[in-house]
Formats: C-alpha cells, structure tokens, sequence
C-alpha cells in the first residue's frame, strides 16, 4: 500500500481549540468550543508562526464513509482560509512553511464489545480519592468496564485508589503531561499554553478517549458523577433504548446528592439513602461509541450519521459534589440509586476495598489542598488579566506548598513544528 496522497485541508477534521479569551470557571457549563469540518479549496497555508500543537496521534476514522482523517490540536482560531498542509503515508506529516511535524496514525472503527467505557478529563490536582472509589464501584455495578483516566496531578492517597484499580485492569491511566513551548521566535508573542490548559484539554482528552474507546457505548463524566437509569442496570436501560435505532446518545438531568455521614468524615454507609438537593445543573449523557462523532461536556455535539438524535432518559444524574451539603438546598425524596441491588453489600465491599488499598488505615480527609486550589483560582480570576487561566500551570507553585503531588510522568503527547 504505497498510496501518497496530498491533502489540502480537504479532509482534515480539526478540533478547534480557542487558545486566547479564554476565561475559567470552576465547574463549568458549556464549553464554547466547536469541532468544524474544513473544506478549503484555496487559501493560505498555516506556517511555524501560527501558535498550534497536535496530539501526537491522527486517526483514519473508518466509522465515516468515506473515511475521515481527524487530527487533534490546541491553537488560536484560524481564519477560514487558512488551512494545514499535510501528506498522508503510513503517517501525517504536517508542513507549517519550512517547519514540519509528524503523527502517527491509528485507525477508528465501529465498535462490537459489549460493555460502557468511561472517560474521564485530565485529573488535576484532585484530592477526593473517595469520589473514585464511589465512581468506579457504582459505575462497574452499572455495566462500566473500562474507565480511561487522563492524570495530571493528584494526592498520594488519590494515586493508590487509581493505581488499586489499574492493577486490576479496569482502569487505565494516561498520563497527560505538561504542554511543550512553542517554538522560540514566537513563543514571546503568546501566553503559554500550558498556562492555560485546563479547560482546554478537558475537551480535547474527551474527544482522543472517545475515539479509543472498543465497547459500544460510551460516557464522559467526572468523577462525582454517575448516569442511573430509574429502574434497573444503566447498561440494560441503554440497550433497551438505543440498539438497532436512531437514538445516539440518553440525556441524563442532573440531580445533586449529599450523604449523611458523608463520604469524606466518616464511611459509606451514607450511599445507601442519598439526599437529593434542588439545583439546576447541566446533564451528562451516554452514548453509542459507534456513531459519537464529537462529544460536547454535557450533550453530544454531533454524530457521525446526522439523523441520529439523542433522547432524554428515564433516569438521573447523580451528582456528588464535595460541597453539597454546605449549600443548604431543599432536600427532596427520589427513587435514584447508585446501585442498581444490594446497597449493603457494595457499601461493605466499598469500605473493605478502602481498608484494603490503604493496609487497614483510612487517612483522615483535609480539604486543605483543595481549599489552596479554590484560593489560587479566586486569585487568578481577580486579576486583570484574567484571560488564559488555569490551574495546570498557574497554581502548580501554589500547589506544591501545601502537598506532596504525584504528577504525570512526562511523555511527549504533544508536538510543536520543529
Ligand atoms: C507565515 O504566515 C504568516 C501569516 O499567514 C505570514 O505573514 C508570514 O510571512 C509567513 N512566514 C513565512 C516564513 O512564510
Ligand atoms: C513516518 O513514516 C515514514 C515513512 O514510512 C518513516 O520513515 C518515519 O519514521 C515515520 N515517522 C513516525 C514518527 O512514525
Ligand atoms: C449504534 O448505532 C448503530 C448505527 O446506527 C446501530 O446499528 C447499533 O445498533 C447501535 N448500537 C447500540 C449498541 O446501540
Ligand atoms: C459509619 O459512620 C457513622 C457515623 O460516624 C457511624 O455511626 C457508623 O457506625 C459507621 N458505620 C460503620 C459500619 O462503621
Ligand atoms: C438554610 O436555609 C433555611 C431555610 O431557607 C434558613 O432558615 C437557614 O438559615 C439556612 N441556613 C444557613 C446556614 O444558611
Ligand atoms: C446481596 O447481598 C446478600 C448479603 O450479602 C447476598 O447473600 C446476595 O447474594 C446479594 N445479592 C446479589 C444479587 O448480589
């Protein structure tokens, strides 16, 4: 197979991520990035001083037919007749001017396991490695069987849970390092990236984790989040719904749950009659992997056949913030639970699995770190220059002063034009 082919843009999918103007919020709502499909026939092609670094990897997506070349980036919005010169072998070379980069490919199909991956954003500084071991058990007692973890910081007790896990084979950790500079005679006209990565890469790690994904269905939460059906296993309810029709993706509602005791002072047994608080808070969703073609945070964006559509679901989000119970909302009854039978035995089997990873001494819970987070982002966002922030570069000083982080092992993921 010694096909040379030249593209001009024609079928490059990119994901567009606006780099500048970008400011941040804590847990966010939508974000206001689009994926846009380039058909360029005459224009000017990017060079070295344009800012953009790609994923390492494209992909020859099969699931489009024709087949599609997707590569993935983080740079300024182009103008619309700009476009990336690229040579397709068995690689994607990209030419910026005299510059070049080169990706690997790797090739999408549709998908046949049947079973739900879970992907979830780059973990960062996180220290409720309690919400983890709630999320993967309820999520597994819902038909989950794969959890794909892009890891960038966290505690020590958080990386035992994730390690306790990956050693079982359930989840997968991908190291999600800092982004490279750009290359010296621009990098002094642009903030640097990995300033201002965070939000930005929650959605570029959503869309590389979809692609990777092999089960049929999919779902992108975070990890005080889980999808319940009313009645039943979610992996049952999504089968039901979705196999053999036009229904793409179940919409979730969210519904904000606190625990008493909660998860974090004492054990558990709070799980089995979860307390439902009144807020208006967006969905999260799951979707048929086979036809996701790019996922928005809380609504698919679009789908690789356009009459697919998504459809609300019998069902809940199941939301457990940290911080539930310090926001005094009405308390109200709901059927949802996190597990669809036997809450004593998950309960006991959560706690037994605690005790386990941490050789019989739970550590005590301090909301110190992630109080030195809030305050780090309180600051950034009273500043003047509020655009381009984030808590992956901006607070990492910050950070280092109150805990010992374990960080992401640091691997090239992204490439500059060199
Ligand atoms: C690179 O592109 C910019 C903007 O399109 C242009 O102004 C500049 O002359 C180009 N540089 C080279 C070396 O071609
Ligand atoms: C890309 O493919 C070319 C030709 O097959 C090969 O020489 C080169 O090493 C490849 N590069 C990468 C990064 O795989
Ligand atoms: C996913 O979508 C495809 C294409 O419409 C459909 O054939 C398949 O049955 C769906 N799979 C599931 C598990 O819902
Ligand atoms: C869980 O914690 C609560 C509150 O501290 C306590 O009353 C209960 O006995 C504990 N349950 C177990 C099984 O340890
Ligand atoms: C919580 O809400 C109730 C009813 O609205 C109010 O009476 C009470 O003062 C509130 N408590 C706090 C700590 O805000
Ligand atoms: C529920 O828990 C009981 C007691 O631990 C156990 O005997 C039973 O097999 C469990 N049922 C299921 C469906 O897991």
């Amino acid at each position: 197979m010694r096909v040379i082919q030249r593209y001009k843009g024609v079928l490059v999918t990119l994901i567009i991520v606006v780099l500048i103007f970008y400011a941040y919020e804590l847990d966010d709502e939508y974000l206001e990035t689009v994926g846009e499909l380039l058909s360029i026939v005459a224009g000017e092609p990017i060079n070295s001083s344009f800012p953009i670094t790609f994923y390492q990897s494209a992909y020859v997506d099969h699931r489009f037919d024709p087949p599609r070349l997707r590569i993935f980036t983080i740079n300024k919005c182009l103008k619309n007749y700009q476009f990336l010169l690229a040579d397709l072998h068995f690689n994607v070379t990209i030419h910026l001017g005299s510059r070049k980069v080169e990706l690997n490919v790797e090739k999408i199909y549709k998908k046949a396991t049947k079973g739900i991956t879970v992907c979830l954003q780059p973990v960062y500084y996180f220290s409720h490695w309690q919400n983890i071991l709630l999320f993967i058990e309820a999520w597994r007692a819902q038909g989950a069987t794969r959890f794909i973890v892009y890891f960038h910081s966290a505690t020590k007790e958080t990386w035992k849970v994730l390690a306790y896990y990956r050693d079982l084979g359930l989840v997968e950790i991908k190291h999600w390092p800092s982004f490279p500079s750009f290359p010296v005679d621009i990098a002094y006209k642009y903030p640097r990236i990995d300033d201002s990565v965070l939000r930005n890469a929650y959605f570029l790690a959503m869309n590389i984790c979809i692609l990777d994904i092999k089960t049929t269905f999919g779902t992108v939460p975070d990890f005080d989040e889980v999808l319940v059906p009313t009645n039943g296993r979610l992996l049952d309810y999504a089968i039901k719904e979705m196999a053999g029709t036009k229904v793409g993706a179940l919409i979730f509602d969210n519904h904000y749950v606190s625990f008493t005791p909660n998860i974090y002072s004492a054990n558990f047994s709070g799980v089995a009659s979860p307390k439902f608080r009144t807020l208006a808070w967006p969905s999260k969703y799951v979707f048929n992997a086979s036809v996701i073609d790019i996922a928005q945070v809380h609504v698919p964006d679009s789908f690789t056949d356009p009459s697919m559509i998504s459809i609300k679901a019998d069902g809940a989000l199941l939301h457990f913030r940290y911080d539930a119970e310090s926001k005094n909302l009405t308390t109200t009854e709901k059927p949802y639970r996190f597990f669809p039978d036997n809450h004593s035995t998950h309960i006991k089997n959560m706690e037994d699995t605690a005790k386990k990873i941490f050789n019989g001494v739970i550590p005590k819970f301090s909301s110190k770190s992630n109080d030195a987070l809030h305050e780090c982002v309180n600051k950034i966002m009273k500043s003047e220059d509020k655009i381009c922030v984030s808590t992956g570069g901006l607070c990492k000083a910050e950070m280092d002063k109150v805990e010992d982080w374990v960080y992401a092992k640091s691997e090239p993921l992204f490439l500059i034009a060199i």
